[in-house]
């Protein structure tokens, strides 16, 4: 096996690692995603279950694959297969991450798709300001954009390219200087776009639906959603994580690079609620409006409010930094590995990068020539487009599969002396606790989640 360990790059500093892996997080899932779902669940009750699903079961795995990537050194499947044979183990490991890189290339070619209609609403919002368009004119221009494969496919185009340009550059150039930069200026944004939201829009209205407790739905499929939410906020489950663990250096305390990995994540999804919501009640207009929400119900918000001309560019960039920071983080892993089989880094960038876009057509003719078209429905999957199929099939199955199998790799398979030394860290409550929900909390949450998905209907 190619790929010596002592090659990997570190990255320079701890803020920098922090900055890079909360970038890596903090995606069109907080943005985009978080809203629409915590909307959809009904606000203060799914938020609730959310927090529970991402302390206990999703950051317990975010440390425990930050871990194995700082152990095994190298690209996912092959730190895994480091992992193994020294722990005398018969398991293949590296499957698990070579199922995890699929899944990567996967959120890849959708990620792709909405990012690029930010770069496009983005651009549009530069060049036309959505002010004074009527609410039709919106719908139309949404429609008329997601019917038009060709250019869902060139800005499609764009966003791959751009994660292929900073990808192919070494990781401290590329990686780490794109999360340095653009994951504080996208805090920088959203700040200010939530000022102006609680200025111009409903704030009290959105803090009820986005924390009161008076629309609550409790069913198994609501659990599910949280946890595969959480598991996808954070990234854990498909490599970029392990990764970036691999570059990680030594000099990086975990539990605190985790504890505000987690943080911002989570600060970025309640303060994008608190952007947009506020402005979408503000003009009444409806707050679960699923992914429309993004590309619909706000711009009919822009055309309307003082200064959304404005808002509206600053929205739709913060959108497209958030994406381009995670997108970043799905190549690196196999680009990686390609490395280690003795590929150029930039070559290996540009492949992966035009194989994620030719996948990126299944999510684009999604929404026109195939929105009726259900590949599984003959398996029961019916009414799930090849789009909601990538997407729910890899949050909601892949993500948390890969993610138990690293916690279960961490907590029953690796010797516990071995995980205390390479934290480092003694046998404190905080550890305790980390290490129980690796043993059984994560293990028990998933089996459950998945026999409620199978056979409770
Ligand atoms: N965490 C990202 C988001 O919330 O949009 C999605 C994601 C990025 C998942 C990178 C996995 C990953 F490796």
């Amino acid at each position: 096996m190619a790929g010596t360990s002592k090659e990997l790059p570190n990255f320079t500093s701890r803020i920098a690692f922090i900055l890079v892996t909360a970038g890596a997080a903090v995606g069109l899932g907080n943005v985009w995603g978080f809203p629409y779902v915590a909307g959809k669940n009904g606000g203060g009750g799914f938020m609730l279950i959310y927090l529970l699903a991402l302390t206990f079961v999703a950051t317990p795995v975010l440390m425990a694959e930050l871990l194995l990537g700082r152990m095994g050194r190298a690209s996912p499947p092959t730190a895994m297969r480091k992992l193994q044979l020294e722990a005398r183990r018969p398991e293949p490991w590296s499957v698990i991450m070579w199922a995890g890189l699929v899944g990567s290339i996967l959120i890849l070619s959708f990620y792709s798709v909405i990012a690029g209609q930010a770069l496009f609403y983005g651009f549009e919002a530069m060049v036309e300001s959505f002010h004074g368009w009527t609410s039709e004119e919106i719908i139309a221009f949404d429609a008329g954009y997601k019917s038009d494969i060709v250019l869902m496919a060139f800005w499609s185009a764009v966003f791959v390219g751009l994660t292929a340009l900073i990808v192919s550059a070494d990781v401290t150039k590329g990686i780490e200087l794109a999360g340095k930069w653009l994951t504080p200026v996208l805090f920088v944004l959203l700040v200010i776009i939530v000022v102006y939201s609680s200025i111009y829009g409903d704030m009290p209205a959105a803090l009820n639906f986005l924390f009161g407790f008076d629309h609550l739905v409790l069913t198994p499929g609501v659990f599910l959603e949280a946890v595969g939410q959480a598991f996808f906020t954070i990234s854990v489950g498909v490599g970029g994580i392990m990764m970036y663990g691999a570059y990680m250096g030594n000099n990086v305390n975990l539990p605190k690079a985790v504890t505000w990995i987690v943080l911002m994540d989570l600060g970025v999804a309640i303060l994008a609620g608190l952007a947009i919501f506020p402005l979408v009640f503000g003009e009444g207009v409806d707050a679960a409006a699923g992914p429309g929400l993004i590309f619909i119900t706000l711009p009919i918000v822009f055309a309307k409010i003082t200064g959304g001309g404005i808002i509206s560019v600053l929205f739709f960039v913060l959108l497209a930094f958030a994406a381009i920071t995670s997108s970043i983080s799905l190549l690196s892993p196999t680009v990686a590995r390609l490395e280690e089989a003795g590929w150029k880094r930039a070559h290996a960038a540009w492949v992966m990068s035009i194989i994620a876009f030719f996948l990126s057509f299944l999510t684009v003719l999604s929404f026109n020539e195939w929105s009726e078209f259900y590949p599984l429905a003959f398996l029961g999957f019916d009414g799930l487009t090849a789009f909601s199929l990538i997407r729910e099939g890899v949050s909601n199955i892949l993500l948390p599969l890969v993610g138990v199998a690293c916690a279960i790799i961490v907590g029953w398979r690796i010797k516990k002396e071995r995980i205390m030394a390479a934290l480092p860290m003694q046998e404190t409550k905080l550890f305790q606790v980390w290490y129980f929900c690796l043993r059984f909390i994560v293990p028990m949450a998933i089996t459950a989640l998945f026999i409620n998905a199978v056979f409770g209907g």
